[in-house]
């Protein structure tokens, strides 16, 4: 089937990234036909649910077919597309930032609307025809909002135990999603905190592990735990890069954020020394061909540090957090 993500505008390469790896853990077959602003445009044989999975998408869309962000082309594409729909339906054209200006979108949705075959309703239709306007514009029919209300619901300061400078949930489950973590594996956070990636992978299913080296944090992360209705975890308080002796080739997945010594303390430790003894930790205790997604200051040197352990790159994304700190997340595989 062919279809399309509406993706956020927040960032650049995240929310694409995401999408992909999503459809990786479900073990979809699937590939990119079109990467425009914002829509990515997919072949694939299945997307089972994936809406419910993903965090940095608006919709999920079944695709008609694009064409040029010209009006004549748009109808022609419309006609073209013989859209028929059961009950009633409504238009609906979404532009991309500034893009296509002249166009109108509301003017392009009664012109759309007057070649669907069917009931217009405003109000509460039972379709929605979807357009966006981006590079290009393409057209199809909603299959699925994705409901980002849910993330502001267990935003950091709602949960019982709050810490600041943590990850918001949504970016958390983009971060859990790159791991390819499938529902029923066994997922790890190694520096767990107040528990944000935990919640996210005990929400699509996985089984959460957390290690914190200070107990008042992992009686924080239980608590959260239970607040956000996750039982299926096993919290323990130790030193991260002590795992390896107790957990061999165990993990299926990997999320994490350890310190970088400015609102969360190193101990004592040297910033690269721990991510260099702690990666090669990992490198341990994940299973062969699984992934880990670590969360660094650009300043470290990640890459070299987890291709020196024995881990592939997959892929990289950089987040620019204030002036003084840009955040790296980097994808390794296990090879
Ligand atoms: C940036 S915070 C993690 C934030 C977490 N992702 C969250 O959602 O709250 C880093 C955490 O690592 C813990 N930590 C520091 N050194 C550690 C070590 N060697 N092993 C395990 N945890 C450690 C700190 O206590 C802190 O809670």
């Amino acid at each position: 089937m062919k279809i399309f993500f509406v993706l956020s505008g927040e960032h650049s390469t995240l929310p694409k990234a995401e999408v992909l790896a999503a459809l990786e853990s479900i073990g979809a077959e699937f590939r990119v036909l079109q990467d425009f602003k914002q829509v990515l445009v997919l072949e694939t044989d299945k997307i089972n649910a994936l809406h419910k999975r993903v965090a940095l998408s608006h919709a999920v869309c079944k695709l008609f077919g694009y064409c040029d962000a010209d009006v004549n082309e748009i109808i022609k594409l419309t006609e073209e597309s013989g859209i028929k729909v059961r009950g009633s339906f409504a238009v609906r054209v979404k532009r991309i930032e500034n893009l296509s200006r002249k166009i109108s979108t509301m003017e392009l949705e009664k012109n759309i609307g007057k070649i669907i075959k069917g009931k217009a309703e405003l109000k509460a239709p039972e379709n929605l025809i979807y357009g966006v306007l981006t590079d290009k514009f393409v057209l199809g029919k909603l299959l699925h909002k994705i409901d980002r209300s849910q993330y502001e619901k267990r935003k950091p300061h709602q949960r019982p135990y709050f810490r600041p400078g943590v990850m918001l949930p949504r970016n958390c489950r983009a971060v859990v999603n790159l791991t390819r973590v499938k529902a029923g594996q066994k997922f790890l956070d190694p520096f767990c905190g107040t528990g944000g990636f935990l919640i996210e992978a005990g929400l699509i299913g996985a089984k959460v592990y957390g290690c914190d080296i200070e107990s008042e944090a992992v009686e924080g992360c239980e608590k959260n735990l239970r607040w956000c209705g996750i039982k299926n975890y096993k919290l323990e308080v130790s030193d991260a890069r002590a795992l390896k002796h107790k957990y061999k080739n165990f993990f299926d997945a990997i999320a994490t954020d350890p310190p970088y010594g400015i609102s969360a303390s190193t101990k004592g430790l040297e910033l690269g020394e721990l991510y260099k003894s702690s990666i090669a930790s990992f490198y341990e205790i994940l299973k062969p061909g699984k992934c880990a997604c670590v969360i660094s200051p650009s300043k470290v040197a990640l890459d070299k540090i987890a291709q020196n352990a024995g881990f592939e790159v997959v892929e990289k994304h950089l987040e620019r957090i204030h002036r003084s700190l840009i955040r790296k997340i980097l994808v390794i595989r296990k090879v």
